[in-house]
C-alpha cells in the first residue's frame, strides 16, 4: 500500500543502494586511523576485540568513502578476525556503503511513523530536486539519495538525514530548502540540527 497516490511504489523506487562490493584498490588504514582503532580496541576486553568491528568499518569508510573487499580484509586483519565476520556486518548494516557515494548522502526514513507523516512526499520532492531515484548517486558524486529504515526520531517524523546531520519534522518545502542550502553553501549549511520544539 502506498500512502502517496502518485508514487510508483514497488517499481524500483525503493531499490537498495547496496551492491556486492568490488575488490577495489589495495586498502591500508592510515597510521592515524590505525592508532585510533587501537585506542578503540582498548575499550573492550582483549578477548572481545571483535566488538570494534563496526568502529573499524566506520574508519575504513571515512577513509575511502565506501567499503571494498580489500577494506574488509584490512579490517579483519586489524581486528584479528575472519573476513567472513566482517562481511556479515557489512551486509547487515545499511549504513555501510559498498559502492562510491555522493559527498552528501541524503536519507529519508521510510519506516511507519515517517511513512504516516508523509515521508513519501518528502522523498518525491527530493527525488525531483536532485534528479535522482532512491539508491542513485549523481554523476559528479555530489548527492546520493537513499530511503532508509528508522532513524530513531520517530516522534518527529518525517526525518531526513544528511550524512551525520538529522532534520526532523520535514515536509516537502523544508526538504527542498535543505537541498538549496547544500547547493549554495555545502555542508556549512547543515546545522547538526534537532528541530527545537516549542516549550522544550
Ligand atoms: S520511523 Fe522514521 S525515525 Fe523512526
Amino acid at each position: 500500500m502506498s500512502f502517496h497516490p502518485l508514487m510508483e511504489y514497488g517499481a524500483g523506487h525503493h531499490q537498495s543502494a547496496r551492491v556486492l562490493p568490488e575488490e577495489g584498490p589495495a586498502f591500508q588504514f592510515t597510521a592515524a586511523n590505525l592508532a585510533k582503532l587501537e585506542e578503540i580496541c582498548t575499550r573492550y576486553p582483549a578477548e572481545r576485540r571483535k566488538s570494534a568491528i563496526i568502529a573499524a568499518l566506520y574508519l575504513a569508510q571515512g577513509q575511502q568513502g565506501y567499503i571494498t573487499l580489500s577494506a574488509m580484509r584490512a579490517v579483519a586483519a586489524a581486528i584479528r578476525c575472519s573476513t567472513a565476520e566482517v562481511e556479515d556486518i557489512v551486509y547487515f548494516y545499511t549504513m555501510f556503503y559498498t559502492r562510491p557515494m555522493g559527498k552528501h548522502i541524503v536519507m529519508v526514513c521510510r519506516t511507519l511513523s515517517c511513512a504516516l507523516a508523509g515521508a513519501e512526499r518528502v522523498t518525491e520532492t527530493l527525488s525531483k530536486e536532485l534528479g535522482l531515484r532512491p539508491g542513485e548517486t549523481d554523476a559528479n558524486r555530489e548527492f546520493s539519495l537513499l530511503e532508509v529504515e528508522c532513524l530513531g526520531a520517530c516522534d518527529r517524523a518525517p526525518v531526513v538525514g544528511v550524512n551525520d546531520d538529522w532534520h526532523e519534522c520535514q515536509q516537502p518545502e523544508a526538504a527542498k530548502a535543505l537541498i538549496d542550502g547544500l547547493r549554495a553553501a555545502g555542508a556549512g549549511s547543515l546545522t547538526g540540527c534537532h528541530l527545537k520544539v516549542a516549550g522544550e
